[in-house]
């Protein structure tokens, strides 16, 4: 996730770029650029946050039009060379988004003679812009270059571009990622949202997928694809400053959650392979040979990352048949793992930062092991002392309760799995293939239930003055009662356990009264009975059970007070579905209880000390 601005008006372009870019910083703030045009381009840009980029900048420049950039690296390190703006021969570019194919484009445009100086996707977008304007006899525009260029870009984009013969305009374009037009007294605005301009105008235009355009000093013009002028009417936001920083949502938590359909096609933009039946992980530097050959995993991981290691180790044993541990990283760092060379350490940590999780890594790397990252944050230590790193491509985090970096921890650790599943033989194409459409679903099916949240509400508000809650779950779904447990507890400050269901009458079943609400996560799989059996058992103790089900299951109606579903979906993608119902839970209990939802008490982002 990054920010883009484009100002084309009457104004100094720089310090509004520099304001506007200050508001978009909370969508990635690792390295930052403008490009003012006067005459010619000038570019400026550096790692580091905005007021980095400020310090660079001359006392005075004149321009009054330009575009702007706040970096959320997905392709490229956080270095200078890897911010944007991006420049090919008088054509200057940002973007927001993930180009999928950029490394074929990167391909053609190096036989034509284009010099890369990024290891950004983003660059292929200036040199193919400046490729199509000067391309034809007679050339053509930037309007037109951009429509020619959009054709050849596959994934995700909001750009803003400008071209040096082109005075007095910004170009923009726009695919699953956001861009909206703000229509302002002295000047015009295109940005990733509106936060940017909303000290100027609160008068916007939302531009659509697929849509491309133009902003002047005094007007505005947007096409269809085909070139199609349109007539867009201009909308009035509401929001004041704080409000539209979350996207109107009443905080960051909420906001991560409802991202979360586009944040996990993020992790998967350009690695599922449908039709091969495969998974594209060019990250890992592990030959097909190595992975044959490899005799076992060790995930280390913290708090919701090692929930997210327990559905990793079942997803590896069942698809790539690999014998896997899961361990907490500050345990892992002072046992006597038995390992050696021939074995892979998987380390999770959205942050890449935690210490136990660095330091766990470290001490494989002592055995010999290989060593796997993955991680959220690109440039973060555990990317300077692992092999491999994948990186799992959520966008910033603000929420101190991780959601949407969890998602994305899941997805990774499907590919992973099928990736070796396939390697090893151990899954068909055809298996793999099932897999794959079942997650390009998940997107699909997340925004279901985040549309029908109201009833989540209602849950979370009828039992928030509980001192305590069980989760329950078996298999797959054991990881995802312990994830419940701790949002629960984390935000709402109810004391939660999370328990593999048959454990509960091995003890905890003592604690269980009708004061105990019990989540029983029980999609359709092959230990459903079982968990049927379970909720029988606390039911039986007077428990109120709160069933999370999928929508085709008439059954669970029989013995749950309540249920929450989710929709139809395989046993094995179910998990991730399971999970955004028990964050929203955990998110109204809280906000019924007035907790400090984005800051709860004593808990920090990232972990650096032991
Ligand atoms: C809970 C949460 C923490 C982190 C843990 C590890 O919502 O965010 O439990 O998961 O501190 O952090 P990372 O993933 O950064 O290593």
């Amino acid at each position: 996730m990054c920010g883009i601005i484009g100002y084309v008006g009457k104004e100094p372009a720089a310090p509004i770029l520099l304001e506007s870019l200050k508001r978009l910083e909370y969508r990635g703030y690792d390295s930052a650029g403008i490009t003012v045009l006067n005459s010619t381009l000038e570019t400026y840009k550096t790692v580091g946050k905005i007021a980095d980029l400020e310090s660079i900048l001359p006392a005075e420049i004149k321009a009054n039009v330009g575009i702007g950039h706040t970096r959320w690296a997905t392709h490229g390190r956080p270095e200078t060379r890897n911010a944007h703006p991006h420049v090919s021969s008088g054509v200057s570019v940002v973007h927001n988004g993930i180009i999928e194919n950029y490394l074929e484009l990167k391909e053609k445009l190096t036989e034509l003679g284009y010099v890369f100086e990024s290891d950004t996707d983003t660059e292929v977008i200036a040199h193919l812009l400046h490729h199509n304007m000067n391309n034809g006899t007679p050339s053509c525009d930037l309007l037109a270059a951009m429509h020619k260029t959009v054709r050849d870009l596959e994934g995700s984009y909001a750009i803003a571009a400008l071209c040096c013969n082109e005075p007095d305009r910004v170009v923009f374009a726009r695919k699953d990622s956001p861009l909206v037009i703000g229509l302002g007294e002295t000047g015009n605005y295109a940005a990733s949202d509106v936060t940017a301009f909303l000290k100027h105008t609160k008068n916007v235009v939302f531009v659509s997928d697929h849509e491309v355009g133009y902003i002047l000093p005094n007007a505005i013009r947007i096409y269809d694809p085909e070139g199609k002028l349109l007539e867009k009417s201009p909308e009035t936001i509401e929001w004041d400053l704080e409000a539209a920083e979350k996207s109107g949502y009443d905080h960051f938590m909420l906001k991560e959650i409802h991202e979360q359909p586009t944040s996990i096609q993020n992790t998967f933009a350009g690695k599922l392979m449908e039709l091969e039946g495969t998974v594209r992980m060019n990250e890992l530097y592990l030959n097909p040979e190595q992975i044959k050959h490899l005799r076992r995993a060790t995930i280390v991981a913290c708090g919701t990352s090692w929930n997210a290691g327990i559905l990793g180790k079942y997803l590896f044993e069942k698809l790539a048949g690999i014998h896997t541990d899961i361990e907490t990283a500050s345990e892992f760092r002072y046992g006597n793992p038995v390992l050696c060379g021939e074995e892979l350490t998987i380390a999770i940590t959205q942050s890449g930062e935690t210490a136990d999780t660095l330091a766990a890594v470290r001490s494989s790397k002592s055995y010999g092991c290989r060593t796997v990252a993955i991680t959220n944050v690109v440039g973060s230590t555990i990317t300077r002392e692992s092999d491999s790193i994948v990186y799992t491509r959520a966008g910033p985090e603000i929420g101190v309760a991780a959601t949407k970096t969890f998602t994305a921890q899941l997805i990774t650790l499907y590919m992973l799995a099928i990736h070796m599943g396939r390697t090893r033989g151990v899954i068909t194409a055809d298996e793999a293939k099932d897999l794959i459409v079942n997650l390009k679903r998940l997107p699909g099916q997340i925004q279901r239930i985040l549309n029908r949240k109201e009833k989540i509400k209602e849950c979370a508000q009828q039992f928030a003055d509980k001192r305590d809650y069980f989760f329950i779950g078996r298999y797959l779904n054991y990881p995802v009662a312990l994830e419940g447990a701790l949002k629960l507890k984390e935000i709402s400050y109810i004391h939660a356990e999370g328990y593999a269901a048959g454990e509960l009458k091995h003890g905890p079943l003592a604690l269980i009264t009708e004061e105990t609400p019990v989540v029983a996560i029980a999609t359709k799989g092959h230990t459903y009975d079982k968990i049927l059996s379970n909720i029988k058992e606390v039911k039986a103790r007077n428990a109120v059970v709160i069933a999370v089900a999928n929508e085709d299951d008439k059954e669970i109606e029989k013995y749950a007070d309540m249920v929450l579903r989710i929709p139809a979906s395989h046993e094995m993608t179910s998990p991730v579905l399971s999970s955004v119902v028990l964050q929203l839970l955990a998110y109204y209990t809280a906000l019924a209880k007035d907790c400090s939802i984005d800051k709860p008490r004593n808990l920090a982002k990232s972990v650096t000390v032991e």
